[in-house]
């Protein structure tokens, strides 16, 4: 033997007992945690090398509030599909979107992240993972939102009154923030899905809006989701911090309280459906309505927001003129809905402002699956961030631009349609998406068929995305405008 073999042996043997199964502990932890890296598999997946050995880079950047941006750029780096952290793949193509979220959503289930949406430890329709109990849920709300409730006069109607009250908001000042009134407008409308007449009434009632601030301004994504112990610390120690996070809660409870005591709220509303259920208890009803408030003013009060920004931007002039002739052709709410430019406008407003900040994360099914060409195992987390869905250039050329003609063009009319999932997909995507729609197009026509804006003098406030957990919202969370007669 080698005297380089005899001194190993020799190390060996002065080894005591408790070193060697220290060593061997050690080598199981790192054959267990290799083995679960999936290396043969997964070492085929574009991708930098590193990102394959763990999710502390993904979580570092999701905490700066950088991971859409992040991931955008390792797919113009790397391509359609990238790993992005050991247990995560993600991808920017048609085909992909439509096996994990349409054809796959009831084998791609929604993975725990989700479960920071439950309303005082309640499953809801949004949170719920096992597609039996999400079905279960969803049977006695989905005709509330149809398209056809929706259109139906007294919604739609409710919705108009509304829009009518934030333009009137607006035109009291030379410096409207329509950050503020947007989201005023979104609460009010979504409450009215849910409790008309008892909807709020933020726009013009002052506690009301206290609601607002609390839906829309607080900082969501270091203070209730990645640092809240830490940031708990902040809020108490530092002046006026508190009240940011919680101002409006206390507001919030009193509402919901009151309000789900009434027994006489609209036929067309959630909550007379779901009252009029003998199994559905009341907490979760309050659960549900917690939730779909939640989910439908920060989405439709930023998106509206980054649009009325664009429109008001001297580019936009030829673009608002369009879209008031056609607006000042309709003759009832219900007309809103066929105007095609109008429509072009709103989805070209949802590609570019709509997309959520994270993935909507999906678990691979055990067994794994083959995904555009590549394997990937079972458990891993995978989703397709529709920011970069929606700024693929072979759909949209200049895809950062605002251009709402692209969606009259028959040409490539296929290929938009089927990247464009600003609503997610399956069985799973956005019950609220034509409460949404309907609710853009009100207040477009109650805009910019009489007026239109510009920035106001004071508007300094940062307009970029900042990414929150799954939304993203104009960072200064403030946009000021003015309201010009649109004969002026
Ligand atoms: C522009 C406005 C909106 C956008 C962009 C949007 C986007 C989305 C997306 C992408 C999803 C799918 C999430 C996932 O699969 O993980 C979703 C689900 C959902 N949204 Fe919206 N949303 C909007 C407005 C609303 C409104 C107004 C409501 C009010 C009812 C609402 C209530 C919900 C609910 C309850 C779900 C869960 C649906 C389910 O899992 O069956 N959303 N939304």
């Amino acid at each position: 033997m080698s005297e380089w073999g005899t001194n190993i042996q020799q190390h060996v043997k002065d080894l005591r007992p408790v070193s060697l199964i220290v060593i061997l502990v050690v080598a199981i932890g790192l054959g267990w945690w290799l083995k679960s890296l999936h290396l043969p598999t997964t070492f085929k997946i574009p991708g930098p090398w590193y990102l394959k050995f763990t999710n502390l880079c993904v979580i570092y950047v999701e905490a700066l509030g950088h991971r859409r941006e992040w991931i955008h750029q390792l797919h113009l780096k790397y391509g359609p599909v990238v790993q992005i952290a050991h247990n995560e793949v993600s991808f920017v193509s048609y085909t992909a979107a439509k096996q994990i979220y349409v054809s796959g959503s009831k084998d791609f289930e929604k993975t725990d992240f989700y479960d920071i949406f439950q309303q005082r430890g309640h499953i809801n329709l949004f949170t719920a993972r096992d597609p039996h109990v999400h079905a279960k849920i969803k049977k006695p709300l989905a005709d509330r939102y149809s398209n056809s409730n929706i259109l139906k006069s007294k919604v739609m109607d409710s919705i108009a009154e509304r829009a009518q009250e934030f333009v009137k908001q607006c035109l009291a000042t030379r410096s409207a923030d329509v950050y503020l009134y947007l989201h005023a407008y979104a609460l009010d409308c979504v409450t009215s899905m849910l409790f008309h007449p008892y909807n709020a009434h933020s726009l013009d009632r002052k506690h009301d809006r206290d609601m607002v601030h609390l839906f829309s301004y607080a900082n969501v994504r270091e203070g209730n989701y990645y640092f809240p112990a830490l940031m708990s610390v902040y809020y108490a120690m530092v002046p006026g911090q508190q009240d940011k996070r919680t101002r409006g809660r206390d507001q919030l409870r009193r509402y919901m309280d009151e309000t789900l005591a009434k027994s006489d709220h609209s036929d067309f509303t959630l909550v007379s459906r779901l009252k009029s259920l003998e199994d559905f208890p009341e907490s979760l009803t309050r659960a549900e309505c917690m939730d779909h408030m939640g989910a439908g003013v920060e989405t439709t009060g930023d998106c509206l927001c980054f649009l009325l920004r664009e429109l008001s931007q001297p580019r936009s002039g030829p673009i608002v003129m369009s879209l008031r002739r056609e607006l000042q052709t309709a003759t009832s709410q219900q007309d809103l809905a066929n105007l095609s430019y109008l429509n072009a406008v709103v989805q070209e407003a949802l590609r570019l402002w709509a997309p959520g900040t994270l993935t909507l994360p999906r678990h691979v099914p055990s067994g794994g699956r083959l995904i555009d060409g590549y394997m990937i195992p079972g458990n891993i987390i995978v989703g397709v961030p529709s920011y970069s869905l929606h700024r693929l250039d072979y759909a949209f050329s200049e895809p950062f631009k605002f251009i709402p003609e692209r969606w009259l063009n028959d040409e490539g009319s296929v290929d938009r349609q089927r990247v464009f999932l600003p609503f997610g997909g399956g069985s799973r995507q956005c019950i609220g998406k034509f409460l949404a729609q309907a609710e853009m197009r009100s207040l477009l026509h109650a805009v910019y068929s009489r007026y239109r804006t510009i920035p106001a003098k004071d508007m300094d406030a940062c307009m970029d995305l900042d990414d929150q957990v799954l939304v993203s919202r104009p960072k200064g969370t403030s946009c000021k405008l003015e309201f010009v007669p649109a004969e002026a």
